[in-house]
């Protein structure tokens, strides 16, 4: 599921591919490996932990070939070690396979393979199919017009079961590479006099910007000069060649110090772009290009279903509440990894959302399918432009938030609220929400990138909070309405990068439950903005302190807390319902961020998460 790179040329392959690989490393992984063609034989170095640890093993053995594969692993089958780390090699030598995803039937494969006298080093399901290969490769014959390698990749394609993204090389051979897609994303980069494949194209625009997106089921044959591509059932397919429209730069780090600051410090930014161009020319509501729906079909609309995982539902579940608050119309939530296994009866005229940052990941996909499959039109709030998602969406808005390289998710996050927010409004100006309301809504979400810049500047006041509560190893964030999910948000983050155990609670909820926990060791976090339910969760604040509970409280500036009730106090700006989850969002994030650095956490590159899911 993590990172592929393969190239093929006139240059070294090694140094590209490391490259190439530690571009990848924000997605997560837990080993890496690379397989170069040399001197006739192909050789492989592999090596856990960090792509870093694996560079000095390729210095070592000075690998110089032209050919040669790339992986970092996020082990599915088997533990994490050397000999489970990819390229595989087939028992026989001749083949090398690098594979993300997980193959489903590989216990039978391996028991038919293990009778042909294939014998395996790993305990991987992807050694699996790279025996087979060798299998099939062995019976083939070389033809003028077809490749070897190409005919027994499509050959163990068809009866392989599950998800893949793959590149294979033979021995002897350094002019070809077969790459294959199905679940899995793989891109080729069309260089001169080199073509290179990577899971994701940060790992290509060094070289070059010309792409093309492979789709499920297809193949690619690979030469330095040359590419094809067919389907596994020997379609030919006339390939698009995209120009991408961003650089190397945008995915460097700057003056921080990590990537995730970078990206909570880039929101006024990137919230400037996801409303750029997308206001109505009477400034009233606003507008999207790429819907691809009539006005009056979305007007049709009697009931709107969100799929998402992990971040992106919870922007779900703020749009969810915004839209039934401005526009009136029920609006449904869940998981994309339960939806797509669950009976949910979809009324007819629902129309079906999915967001996702990266639109790679592989249940939200699922459930895309599954509700297209139905024959519900699908919408994607997308960031990755090219995406599979965007790709396979019937339309959708593109976030253009900027490249996201920390697998915590902040600056990705608060557009998709300001898209979700959109949408509440254009749904909203569709029916009941006046016009001067709308030129309100408008306004306000105009403002929210200065008002973020605001809530940024509480930087250094977020750190010192942090220090003190860093220790604590248990943390309970409350919040009521839209604020809700930015408490399941708050938590996930905390956990995600500090690994402190968190909880997101309805404030209300605590009583029911989670106050058993409250005791001076488990501090609260509590969203209070002023409003009509400030009082009450004043209240439960009070309930928190008088069983000890240290309170971290985040309110409204200019509103007062009775004295001594709150340790710790972080003002918001006042402003608008539809922006207020965006702006008590951010000392969410400062706060997790500076927690996990005085814990001394690799915030980037947290333990176990992948930026992008690709296996179920
Ligand atoms: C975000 O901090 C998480 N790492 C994770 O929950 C993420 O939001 C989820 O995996 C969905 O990713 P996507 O938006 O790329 O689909
Ligand atoms: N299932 C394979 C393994 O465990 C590939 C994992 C990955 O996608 O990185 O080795």
């Amino acid at each position: 599921m993590c990172g592929i790179v393969g190239y093929i040329g006139k240059q070294k392959a090694t140094p590209f591919i490391i490259e190439g690989l530690k571009r990848l490393e924000y997605r997560g992984y837990d080993s890496a490996g690379v397989a170069v063609h040399q001197d006739g034989s192909i050789r492989v170095a592999k090596k856990t932990g960090r792509v870093a640890n694996l560079d000095k093993e390729t210095a070592r053995h000075n690998f110089t070939g032209t050919c040669g594969i790339g992986h970092t692993r996020w082990a599915t089958h088997g533990g994490v070690t050397d000999a489970n780390a990819h390229p595989h090699v087939s028992s026989d030598g001749k083949i090398a396979l690098v594979h993300n995803g997980v193959i489903e039937n590989y216990v039978s494969i391996k028991k038919f393979l293990t009778g042909k006298g294939y014998t395996f080093a790993s305990e991987t399901d992807s050694e699996v199919i790279c025996n087979l290969i060798a299998y099939h490769y062995d019976k083939e014959p070389e033809t003028a017009d077809s490749s070897r390698l190409l005919e027994s990749v499509r050959k163990t394609l068809s009866h392989v079961e599950g998800t893949y993204g793959m590149v294979v090389t033979s021995e002897g051979n350094s002019e070809e590479l077969v790459t294959a897609r199905k679940g899995s994303p793989l891109i080729l980069g069309i260089g001169k006099d080199e073509n290179i494949v990577a899971s994701d194209v940060s790992a290509i625009v060094a070289r070059t910007q010309n792409v093309v997106y492979l789709n499920d089921n297809e193949i690619a044959h690979i030469t330095p000069d040359n590419f094809s591509i067919t389907t596994v059932d020997q379609s030919s397919i006339t390939p698009v060649i995209d120009t991408v429209d961003w650089s190397i730069e945008n995915a460097e780090m700057g003056d921080h110090a990590h990537f995730m600051i970078k990206e909570i410090f880039e929101q006024p930014e990137a919230l400037e772009n996801a409303m750029r161009g997308r206001f109505s020319e009477d400034g009233s509501t606003a507008q999207f290009g790429g819907l691809n729906i009539s006005a009056n079909e979305f007007r049709g609309v009697e009931r709107f279903m969100f799929c998402s995982c992990g971040t992106g539902l919870h922007a779900c579940m703020v749009t969810e509440h915004l839209i039934e608050m401005f526009a009136h119309v029920p609006v449904e939530c869940d998981y994309a990894s339960e939806f797509r296994y669950r009976n949910t009866p979809l009324f007819r005229n629902t129309l079906f959302f999915v967001m996702s940052q990266s639109g790679e990941t592989i249940d939200t996909l699922a459930a895309l399918r599954e509700a297209k499959r139905k024959g519900y039109k699908v919408l994607a709030v997308n960031n990755v432009v090219g995406s599979t998602i965007a790709r396979e969406a019937d339309g959708g808005i593109y976030q253009h938030a900027g490249h996201e390289v920390g697998v915590a998710s902040t600056k990705a996050f608060t557009s998709q609220l300001l898209i979700g927010a959109m949408l509440a409004l254009y749904i909203g100006r569709m029916r009941d929400l006046s016009y001067g309301a709308g030129v309100d809504f408008v306004n306000a979400l105009k403002g929210t990138p200065e008002l973020v810049r605001t809530g940024l500047k509480q930087a250094s006041h977020i750190q010192a909070i942090a220090k003190r509560f860093a220790h604590y190893e248990d943390m309970l964030f409350l919040g009521r309405m839209s604020l809700f999910p930015i408490a399941l948000e708050g938590a996930l983050k905390l956990k995600e990068i500090s690994y402190i155990h968190a909880e997101g609670y309805p404030s209300a909820e605590m009583k029911h439950g989670p106050i058993a926990l409250i005791s001076e060791k488990c501090p609260s976090v509590f969203l209070a903005p002023k409003g009509e339910l400030f009082n009450k969760t004043v209240s439960s604040m009070q309930e928190i302190k008088a069983r000890k509970g240290p309170v971290i409280a985040v309110i409204t500036e200019g509103t007062v807390l009775p004295e001594g009730l709150a340790d710790e106090i972080i003002t918001i700006p006042d402003c608008h319902e539809a922006v207020l989850p965006i702006v008590a969002s951010i000392p969410m994030q400062l706060l997790s961020y500076y927690i996990a650095v005085e814990r001394g956490c690799d915030v980037d590159k947290p333990r176990n998460l992948a930026k992008s899911v690709t296996v179920e």
